[in-house]
C-alpha cells in the first residue's frame, strides 16, 4: 500500500515536472519574441530622428517589457500552484496593442494592415496568453513572406455563417464561437503534408532557427479559451490563421449561474 502511494506521488511529480518543462519552454519562446520586439524598436530608434517616431518606439519598449514581466509572473504563479489570470478582454484593442508591438519589426517593403470591426467584441481569458498567440501568428506570417515584398492582413470581426474558415473549423470542434482574429499572409504557403504537423510541439521547418513551439503553444492556449485555432493555406499563395473565440458573455454565464446557485 505504502509502495503504491510512493509510486503515485512519483508519477504526479513527474507529470508536474513535464508540465513545468513545457510551460518554461513556451515562456522562453514568447520571451524571445518580446526581446525581438524590443530589439526592433531600438533599431528603429537608431535609424529615426523624428521625435514622434522615437516616442512611439519608447512606448513599444515599455509595453514589451511589461508583457515580459507578465510572462515571468505566469511562471511564478504556476510554480506556486496558481492558474492563469482571467479577465474581460476587448479583442480589437488587444490586436491593436499587438500591432504596436509588431510594427517596428515590419520591413519597409512589407505591408501590414489591421482592420477591426466597429462592433464591441469582448472575450474572456488571459490577456498575456492571447497576445502571445497573435504575436506568434504575426511572426510566422512575416517569416513566410519573401524578402522583397508581401502583405499581412489582420482582421478582427464577428463570426457569421459565411465567415471564411468557420465551416471547416466547426468540423473539428464543437466550440461555439462569436469572434475571429484572422491573420493572413501572402507568403510561401504550407504544403498539405506540413500542414498536418504544424501544431505538434517542436515541429518546425525552420532548421536551426525555429523551436516549433509557437503554434503548439497557441493551439493549447486557444483550446483553454474554448476557441478554435484553424488554418487554411495554398502553397505559393499564402496562409490564413483563424483564432475563433467565444464571447465573454457566453463563457462567463455558467460562472454567474453557479454563483447565484441557479
Ligand atoms: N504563416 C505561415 N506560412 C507558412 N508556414 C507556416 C506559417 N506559420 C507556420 N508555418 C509552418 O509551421 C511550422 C511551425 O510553426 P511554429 O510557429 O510552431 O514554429 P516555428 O515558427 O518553426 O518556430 P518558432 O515559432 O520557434 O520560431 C513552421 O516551421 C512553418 O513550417
Ligand atoms: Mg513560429
Amino acid at each position: 500500500e505504502q509502495e503504491k502511494d510512493a509510486l503515485r506521488d512519483r508519477f504526479v511529480y513527474l507529470e508536474r515536472m513535464e508540465a513545468v518543462g513545457k510551460l518554461a519552454g513556451g515562456i522562453a519562446h514568447d520571451f524571445n519574441n518580446l526581446l525581438h520586439a524590443i530589439q526592433g524598436s531600438l533599431d528603429y530608434m537608431a535609424r529615426n530622428d523624428d521625435p514622434a517616431a522615437r516616442k512611439q518606439a519608447v512606448k513599444n519598449i515599455d509595453v514589451a517589457t511589461k508583457r515580459a514581466e507578465d510572462l515571468t509572473g505566469q511562471l511564478l504563479a504556476y510554480a506556486r500552484g496558481g492558474k492563469y489570470e482571467v479577465s474581460r478582454i476587448d479583442i480589437g484593442k488587444l490586436v491593436r496593442e499587438t500591432e504596436d508591438l509588431f510594427r517596428p519589426m515590419v520591413a519597409n517593403h512589407h505591408d501590414l494592415r489591421v482592420v477591426v470591426h466597429p462592433d464591441p467584441m469582448f472575450a474572456s481569458g488571459d490577456r498575456t496568453q492571447l497576445q502571445q498567440v497573435v504575436l506568434n501568428l504575426l511572426l510566422n506570417a512575416q517569416e513566410a513572406l519573401p524578402e522583397s515584398q508581401g502583405r499581412i492582413t489582420v482582421r478582427v470581426e464577428p463570426v457569421l455563417d459565411h465567415t471564411p474558415g468557420w465551416k471547416n473549423a466547426q468540423e473539428r470542434s464543437d466550440s461555439v464561437c462569436d469572434f475571429v482574429i484572422r491573420v493572413r499572409d501572402s507568403g510561401c504557403g504550407i504544403s498539405p503534408e506540413v500542414e498536418k504537423r504544424i501544431f505538434e510541439p517542436f515541429f518546425t521547418t525552420k532548421t536551426g532557427k525555429g523551436t516549433g513551439m509557437g503554434l503548439a503553444m497557441a493551439y493549447g492556449c486557444i483550446e483553454n479559451h474554448h476557441g478554435v485555432l484553424h488554418v487554411e493555406s495554398q502553397e505559393g499563395e499564402g496562409t490564413e490563421f483563424f483564432v475563433f473565440l467565444p464571447s465573454a458573455s457566453r463563457t462567463e454565464l455558467p460562472e454567474i449561474l453557479a454563483a447565484t446557485g441557479d
